[in-house]
């Protein structure tokens, strides 16, 4: 288990994890296109990596005759509601696994699927956990990933940068979004054959409060909150977004990159 530091990304969402489902709708919304991208084919035995509470996995189930689905995820709070929602999964044998993508103690070779949703850009070794995912795959099978895509939340930087965040914050995007050849060249590193990697911008408008709220559930090892109260960090970031928001609310991009490959037959 390795949650290590309170400021650290995992810990971070272990806190956050029961309002996590409700502020992160488009997370869901992207899981789905993800798993609708993966190949039809035997996805009996997953593995989802960052599984957060479940998101990806209850997809997988709904497309997929899932026999059985490891999770692992080192916030424990974010596994405690994955866990919350086991009835959900009838007929599925579920392990979930309170670890870093690194120390992952699963099986290599083992898993017809490895699915990452909206955790790769929190992982601090990008090609070394490809890398580790793809030793879980069995030859032919399939690796499904949807990251945090390069050139999205400008806006949400700028603003950032605009009120004196600090450089760990304002420079996470450039240090952690990837574009589609840098995903397509970890693969191919990983011994992945990349079959279909894509990007997509979307332009959001979201209230204030709404994108306080989700800030707080991915980023809350950012703003230091105390428990049941906000830094002065928070309160600078919540006003000058209230400032930034047009009638529409808070407009800014998004980009999302998804990334399919598949292990070559042995
Ligand atoms: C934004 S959530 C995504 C959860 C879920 N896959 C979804 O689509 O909603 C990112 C998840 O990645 C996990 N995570 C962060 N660092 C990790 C690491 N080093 N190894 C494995 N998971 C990690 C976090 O704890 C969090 O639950």
């Amino acid at each position: 288990m390795t949650e290590t530091t309170a400021d650290s990304a995992p810990a971070g969402f272990s806190k956050a994890a029961e309002s996590y489902d409700s502020a992160v709708r488009h997370n869901i919304a992207g899981s789905r296109r993800l798993v609708q991208a993966l190949p039809d084919g035997d996805h009996r035995r997953v593995l989802d990596v960052g599984c957060g509470t479940g998101f990806s996995a209850a997809e997988m189930m709904r497309r997929f005759d899932v026999a059985s689905l490891v999770g692992v995820d080192p916030a424990q709070g974010m596994l405690e509601v994955f866990a919350t929602k086991l009835d959900a999964f009838h007929g599925v044998q579920i392990e979930l696994r309170a670890e870093d993508v690194m120390e992952m103690d699963v099986p290599d070779g083992a898993f017809n699927t490895v699915i990452s949703a909206m955790a790769l850009h929190w992982f601090p070794d990008k090609p070394g956990a490809v890398a580790r995912m793809a030793r879980a795959l069995r030859p032919g099978g399939v690796m499904g990933i949807l990251t945090a895509g390069r050139g999205g939340e400008d806006a949400w930087r700028e603003l950032l940068e605009g009120m004196g965040a600090p450089a760990a914050w304002t420079g996470w995007f450039a240090e952690n979004q990837r574009d589609v050849e840098e995903i397509a060249r970890d693969m191919r590193a990983a011994g992945l054959e990349p079959i279909d990697v894509w990007m997509e911008r979307r332009r959001r408008s979201t209230p204030p409060d709404a994108f306080m709220a989700r800030t707080r559930s991915v980023a809350g090892h950012l703003l230091g909150n105390p428990p049941g109260g906000f830094s002065e960090l928070d309160q600078r970031i919540e006003a000058a977004l209230h400032d930034a928001a047009g009638p529409e609310g808070f407009v800014y991009d998004y980009c999302k990159l998804f990334a399919v490959a598949r292990k070559p037959e042995a």
